[in-house]
């Protein structure tokens, strides 16, 4: 076992521990009886992870003296729906799940945004666990207490603030995942670092391709969700600087909404989202152009997308991705607003960006 970095979310009574590293499940074990007081722990879980997983964190809770009772659901988005939640809460109430217990989230995004909604609603909130099992939900979903589902309406647009009560981010559980979602992943940590970490950034861009792989990963995770719990902790339902996390989202969200379905990755939209927003940033003279050039070459070096043209699917339209901006959850008065940086590791809330101009900046780079 490497050495296993405790991250502390700080949230008064509701503070809780990241564990990372390799091993962390098995550090974990003597915590684990605590939140299971029937002795049973209902695992939540999707048939891929289930398949590569579910026994290894089963025998862990054995080894801790608990009986796993796993809820098996489908794998993808669609679980992440109305019918979804309905069908999870009905699972938790058929097992007559109380409210001194805890439920574990075994997965991805998917899993651990359903089951933390699932958790805050049944019985009127019952805690959990995050058990993360791809590296972007290791960096960012499993922290800080975003939960929900897809509507029709638009993805997470129904959902609770629900904190965990530990999240066990063990890197052994990344083994299996394909080099394309780790790396997708990584872009979550790339975001944290030129969000406000640019000591973080340094050691990154230092160990380029090798960032991605053993004890310098572990560092990063644990660097960016620590990152993640200082702004969690100042500012856990997002009335201010929370919305910092969202660099690079304005963009990726739009590139995912007009690829085909499963075309590109959220993180390697995310990569992109990040180099335009420096690359405007840079435009518009906030930040040194030499800036935008580092941050687009380390995505090189991560073998991620250094803007739009990289990725997977390239036929975007300037005016129809500005249309998707429109519809983002962070404008103000029919305003779109941009995360934007001032330099690397100096992101800010930017209210003024004229949308001709931002056009015409997109427009340019498409061409
Ligand atoms: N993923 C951004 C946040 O948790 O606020």
């Amino acid at each position: 076992m490497s050495e296993i970095l405790r991250v502390p979310v700080g949230l008064g009574a509701r503070s809780y521990d990241v564990l990372v590293g390799a091993g962390a499940l098995a550090a974990a074990q003597s915590r684990l009886p605590d939140f299971f007081p029937r002795g049973r722990a209902i695992i939540v879980t999707d048939r891929n992870v289930a398949a590569l997983h579910l026994k290894t964190v089963s025998d862990r809770l054995e080894a801790a003296g608990l009986r796993a009772d796993p809820v098996v659901v489908e794998p993808g988005e669609t679980s992440k729906s109305w019918d979804g939640l309905e069908h999870l809460v009905d699972c938790l109430l058929d097992r007559n799940i109380e409210r001194s217990e805890s439920v574990i989230a075994l997965g991805g995004g998917v899993i651990g945004d359903l089951t933390g909604f699932a958790a805050s609603i049944t019985k009127r909130g019952v805690d959990f666990i995050q058990i993360p099992t791809t590296l972007l939900a290791q960096v960012d979903s499993s922290v800080g207490g975003k939960t929900g589902i897809n509507t029709g309406h638009g993805k997470n647009f129904v959902g609770t603030f629900h904190q965990p009560r530990l999240v066990i981010a063990d890197m052994d559980l990344l083994a299996s995942l394909p080099l394309r979602e780790q790396r997708a992943g990584y872009a979550e940590i790339v975001k944290a670092a030129l969000v406000g970490d640019a000591g973080l950034f340094g050691r990154l861009e230092a160990a380029g391709a090798s960032a991605l792989e053993g004890d310098v990963l572990s560092a990063a995770v644990a660097a960016a969700v620590a990152f993640k719990a200082k702004i969690v902790a100042e500012d856990e339902r997002e009335a201010g600087a929370r919305a910092l996390l969202n660099l690079g989202h304005t963009f990726a969200h739009a590139f995912e909404a007009e690829a085909p379905k499963d075309a590109i990755r959220h993180g390697e939209a995310v990569a992109a989202g990040l180099a335009l927003a420096f690359a405007y940033s840079a435009r518009r003279g906030l930040c040194p152009a030499e800036d935008a050039d580092r941050v687009a070459g380390h995505l090189r070096a991560a073998g991620l997308p250094d803007g739009p043209g990289a990725l997977a699917h390239g036929d975007w339209v300037a005016e129809r991705l500005i249309d998707r901006m429109r519809d983002d959850k962070k404008n103000r008065d029919g305003r779109i607003t941009l995360i934007l940086a001032r330099g690397i590791g100096r992101a800010y809330i930017d209210r003024d960006t004229d949308e001709t101009d931002l056009t015409r900046f997109l427009e340019t780079l498409l061409k």
